[in-house]
């Protein structure tokens, strides 16, 4: 998507009290596409800052002052709102979007070792992500914690997220043989007994990486 745009922006929205992340974000991007425009923005007019490392800070919220990105990140904004607030968010963000953009709004715990994401596209949430460290959880229900605030809430028995953590803590504990070769290899068994249960688990793009766990919208959308 960044690679086939021209001209491509990415916006760090809610980048909080120091752009430490924003600017470490552009760094990666840049290595993908390295004439990429990064802005942060924050709705708080005391945390905006000059700009550096060739990436502009500037007062905005959802509706990301006017711009236009490919690639919006917004980690650990919408947390802070109640849950009402997010699909109108989630509108303003899309209506927001250059042509075939992205959006991810995610949560994670202070050393990022907990995260989760949803990926939204112009047409609503695509996909729900939980990636964790695998030296530092012990189940991946340890990272319902840190849902978005679109399904905190609804991690209670009948619900669709409940199913799927409920599945994958079971698949982990049948998967436990497999802890003798690390817990990487462990969670690719896990992954293989939840797709045998007939969850849509997105296929990791490297054999060996970090516990992630992809999956539908429709997988764990709320009744
Ligand atoms: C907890 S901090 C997150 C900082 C950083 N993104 C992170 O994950 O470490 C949340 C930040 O979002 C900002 N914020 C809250 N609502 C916002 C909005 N609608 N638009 C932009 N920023 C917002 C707050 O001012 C605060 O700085």
């Amino acid at each position: 998507m960044l690679t086939q745009t021209p001209n491509p922006l990415a916006v760090d929205l809610g980048y909080g009290a120091m752009p430490v992340t924003t600017l470490e974000w552009a760094a990666r991007l840049r290595t993908v596409r390295s004439d990429l425009r990064v802005v942060g923005l924050e709705i708080d007019p005391e945390r905006v800052v000059p700009g550096r490392n060739g990436v502009e800070f500037a007062r905005g919220g959802f509706e990301l002052a006017g711009l236009r990105p490919t690639l919006v990140r917004a980690f650990n904004v919408l947390r802070q709102y109640p849950e009402e607030a997010v699909a109108p968010a989630w509108e303003r963000l899309r209506a927001g979007l250059a042509p075939g953009g992205l959006i991810i709004d995610g949560t994670c715990d202070e050393l990022g070792r907990r995260c989760a994401w949803v990926l939204l596209d112009e047409h609503g949430p695509r996909t729900l992500t939980l990636a964790w460290s695998p030296f530092h959880i012990d189940c991946p229900s340890d990272l319902a914690e840190r849902l978005p605030k679109a399904l905190i809430h609804h991690n209670v028995p009948g619900e669709p997220i409940h199913e799927l953590l409920t599945a994958a803590d079971r698949a982990w504990a049948t998967s436990a043989p497999h802890s003798a070769f690390g817990p990487r290899l462990r969670w690719r068994a896990t992954l293989d007994l939840l797709r045998n249960q007939g969850f849509e688990v997105q296929e990791q793009r490297r054999r060996v990486r970090d516990c992630i766990l992809t999956v539908p919208w429709s997988t764990v959308a709320p009744h």
